[in-house]
């Protein structure tokens, strides 16, 4: 069936896909797509209420907000929108529930990429990887000849003499989970968690699918335990934590000054999960102060930052550019994924990964 231009529907994408992605969409002769014209900087707000109006779905990335103003813009023929994230803290999904608008999004492809960085991030601000290369990079390393305690920082991996590790998690879903398998073969011995869910079983002995992380099951393990805890306990007892938490209001600053003093102050905590789990002034404190050795960031609140920021004056602080999922693989499975969901949702069929908004009204 031929298409008139009036008939085509309107996809509004946010950011260029790659050749790849995009021609999965220019083939597709019934659908109008209204690109963001620029590679060098994320669609600006304007364009995007601008834009929309009219539009049957729309591709963003989590720089845009698809908030109630920009949702009741586009209309109600509005079918979908596909967000190029695991995370959806920038989307009104009472509006999309509201409007029966279907929510696609890109879960399991990036886990892995995440939990690499995840790990990343935890050796380079516990082994001073930041400050250690500016002293090269700077021509300085003649003057810092090496030395015993040079630039020394905590073990991640438990070393022979003290054999215990403890690694805490804020937000125990996938990426943390594909997190504590890459940490296995170090040697934890203690893994804690707090968790969303009330319903979920407090200790592994509940839960068969963390079985085979633990030494029970697994002869390369050393890990003895997987305990849901409170979350002054996580506080108090990770060697290193990692922040995986969905954001949103229900954990904004979860990680306060209240909770940063009560680390150990040899702890390291690393986010990859959103820039507002963490109080950024009170992170800045608690190095600055001592109250725990370092910090892996690569999510900041307010982001991007520039170099006035508390946190990037930090010596202490790896702060990379929210870079958790950027490998070409995973970056070519992700935009081949929000496309495949916005057709699939303008073609009335099973998206590939679609976010479930019963009872989000
Ligand atoms: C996500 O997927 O939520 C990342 O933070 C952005 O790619």
């Amino acid at each position: 069936m031929t298409v008139t231009p009036q008939q085509k529907r309107k996809l509004v994408v946010c950011r260029d896909l790659g050749p790849d992605a995009m021609s999965l969409l220019h083939e597709r002769h019934d659908i109008e797509v209204i690109l963001w014209p620029y590679t060098d900087r994320a669609c600006d707000r304007q364009w995007l209420m601008d834009n929309i109006v009219g539009a049957s779905g729309v591709i963003i990335m989590f720089t845009e907000k698809a908030d109630r103003e920009v949702l009741d813009k586009a209309g109600p023929q509005l079918q979908v929108v596909s967000t190029y994230s695991v995370g959806y803290d920038h989307i009104d999904l009472k509006t999309l529930s509201r409007g029966n608008i279907r929510l696609g999004y890109t879960p399991d492809v990036l886990t892995d990429s995440v939990a690499d960085l995840s790990v990343t991030l935890a050796l380079m601000s516990s082994r001073n990887a930041i400050e250690a290369a500016s002293v090269v990079q700077a021509g300085d390393w003649p003057n810092k000849p090496w030395a015993p305690f040079l630039f020394c920082g905590p073990q991640i991996s438990a070393p022979h003499f003290t054999p215990t590790r403890t690694v805490g998690f804020l937000g125990f879903g996938r990426i943390a989970r594909a997190t504590l398998a890459r940490l296995v073969p170090f040697g934890i011995t203690h893994c804690i968690y707090t968790g969303r869910s009330t319903t979920s079983p407090p200790q592994i002995d509940d839960d068969p699918s963390l079985k085979p992380y633990l030494q029970s099951s697994n002869p390369l393990s050393s890990l003895k335990s997987i305990t849901r805890v409170p979350l002054t306990t996580l506080a108090a007892e990770s060697d290193v934590l990692f922040l995986l938490a969905p954001g949103g209001p229900e954990t904004y600053h979860i990680v306060d000054e209240a909770f940063l003093r009560r680390m150990k102050k040899t702890a390291v905590v690393v986010n990859t999960g959103r820039g507002t789990l963490i109080d950024s002034d009170a992170l800045a404190r608690a190095l600055e102060e001592g109250w725990i050795w370092g910090a892996g960031l690569d999510v900041v609140e307010g982001e991007p930052v520039g170099a006035d920021h508390v946190l990037i004056k930090e010596p202490r602080c790896v702060v990379l550019p929210h870079i958790g999922s950027s490998t070409t693989e995973t970056r070519k499975v992700m935009s081949a994924m929000v496309v495949k969901n916005a057709l699939a949702a303008l073609d009335g069929q099973q998206m590939p990964a679609e976010l479930d908004l019963t009872g989000r009204v």
